[in-house]
């Protein structure tokens, strides 16, 4: 088939109308915020609250749930209740958004950036293992774009040398490792409830755990350093102000009973999508590995080959995006070239995959996956006509475009 003139070059884009937006209100939502808001009782001890934090942990296979303000809280909460500060160091990935290293550095302690898989965008097990020092306190593996880090040889990891797995699972609400949920896997688990996020309040986060110990902690952080056993104005940690407020927990509770149709949404039309661009060669969508087996599909990561592909990923995004379908590049650096880790203590191993994919690699929104099948498919035809036009081989003018 002639490759069709891309809207790159002047030609019709696939798409003129976009993707479905993000957030969303869905049914029945703003009777639910309006409900509570009549109710009088917005922040504070809040019953919504403490109840939906009590379903959502329930949910993700965790005994306890604590809402708070936002995903980067919980990660500081996390660390802070399970006793992590100066002198430790905490393992993460090389990618992923900063706040899972800066919230380690934030509670005193120092990070240790190792590389990530090639193939799953998630950390480096074997890196991981061998980065383990005498100091180390923890591992907080990322579960990139909704797909479960290898949890299985990560609890080994952990179990062996006495470390903790903080689950940083802000991309993974309901993504499942052998049937059990994100944030039920580890000593505890993060989420975000962050504007992009497949559940959003605007803003928020939460911390899951079954480890009662480190429950109690955080709700008390949480809450002024305050214990169920005291008064009011007791204070028995050095707490802060983390909590959630109630419109947002009501607007969650809604969003949590649609998230399983949500997800099967996503993969359906993930599934149409990976159909459409079977035969494009040089693009390698992220895999998930065997156990991580419902994948959220938050956003959907994937490298080009360039000598495959017959671009390079930052014309293909370019090229993407004039099709109307918004792709984009990946992270521009590994997480310790940003420049607050000139200034902040930190360690680092060799990174030679994190470093490429900053090259490499690029990232599709979830809203691409949750409008028809065949919104998903046309961001396939999108790929598939961009690969036919630039393929290697593909008649080229004279400044090196392909001929329109
Ligand atoms: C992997 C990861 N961890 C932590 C966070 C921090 O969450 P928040 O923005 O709610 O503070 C985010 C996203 O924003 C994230 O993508």
């Amino acid at each position: 088939m002639a490759s069709q003139k891309l809207a790159l070059f002047g030609g019709p884009p696939i798409r003129r109308n976009g993707y479905p937006d993000w957030p969303r209100l869905g049914p029945g939502d703003l009777d639910r915020m309006r409900e509570v808001l009549e109710s009088g009782s917005w922040g504070g001890e809040n019953p919504t609250v403490r109840s939906f934090a009590e379903i959502f942990a329930q949910f993700h296979d965790a005994r306890f749930g604590i809402a708070v303000s936002s995903g980067s809280m919980a990660l500081e909460l996390a660390l802070h209740a399970a006793g992590i500060g100066k002198g430790d160091e905490v393992i993460v990935p090389a990618h992923s958004f900063i706040a899972t290293a800066t919230a380690v550095s934030r509670v005193g302690a120092e990070p240790v950036f190792v590389d990530v898989d090639a193939e799953s965008f998630n950390i480096d097990c074997a890196q991981a293992a061998e980065a383990v020092s005498e100091k180390t306190r923890a591992i907080i593996p990322v579960h990139f774009g909704g797909v479960v880090a290898e949890m299985d040889r990560l609890t080994d990891i952990a179990s062996s040398t006495g470390v903790r797995l903080l689950e940083d699972a802000a991309h993974a609400h309901g993504a499942e490792w052998y049937g059990t949920r994100a944030g039920g896997l580890g000593s505890a688990g993060i989420f975000s409830f962050q504007n992009s996020k497949a559940m959003t309040a605007g803003e928020g986060g939460m911390v899951v755990t079954s480890d009662e110990g480190l429950a109690e902690s955080a709700r008390s952080i949480t809450n002024a350093g305050r214990r169920s056993t005291g008064g009011w104005f007791e204070h028995f940690e050095l707490g802060t102000n983390l909590r959630m407020t109630a419109p947002q927990a009501a607007l969650l509770m809604a969003q949590l009973e649609r998230l399983p149709r949500e997800i099967q949404l996503r993969a359906t039309n993930f599934k149409r999508f990976a159909k459409e661009i079977s035969e494009v060669n040089g693009i390698a969508l992220q895999k998930a590995p065997t156990g991580a087996a419902t994948q959220t599909r938050y956003i959907v990561p994937g490298r080009i080959v360039e000598d495959l592909f017959g671009a390079d990923r930052d014309r293909f995004v370019e090229a993407m995006q004039s099709e109307g379908v918004p792709v984009r590049p990946f992270y521009p650096h590994p997480l310790y070239a940003n420049p607050v880790f000139r200034e902040w203590p930190h360690r680092s191993l060799q990174c030679p995959v994190a470093e490429q994919l900053t090259r490499d690699s690029f990232w599709i929104p979830m809203r691409v996956f949750m409008g028809s099948e065949d919104d998903a498919a046309d961001a396939g035809r999108a790929v598939t006509k961009v690969y036919r036009a630039l393929k290697p081989g593909s008649r080229r003018s004279t400044n090196g475009f392909p001929e329109a």
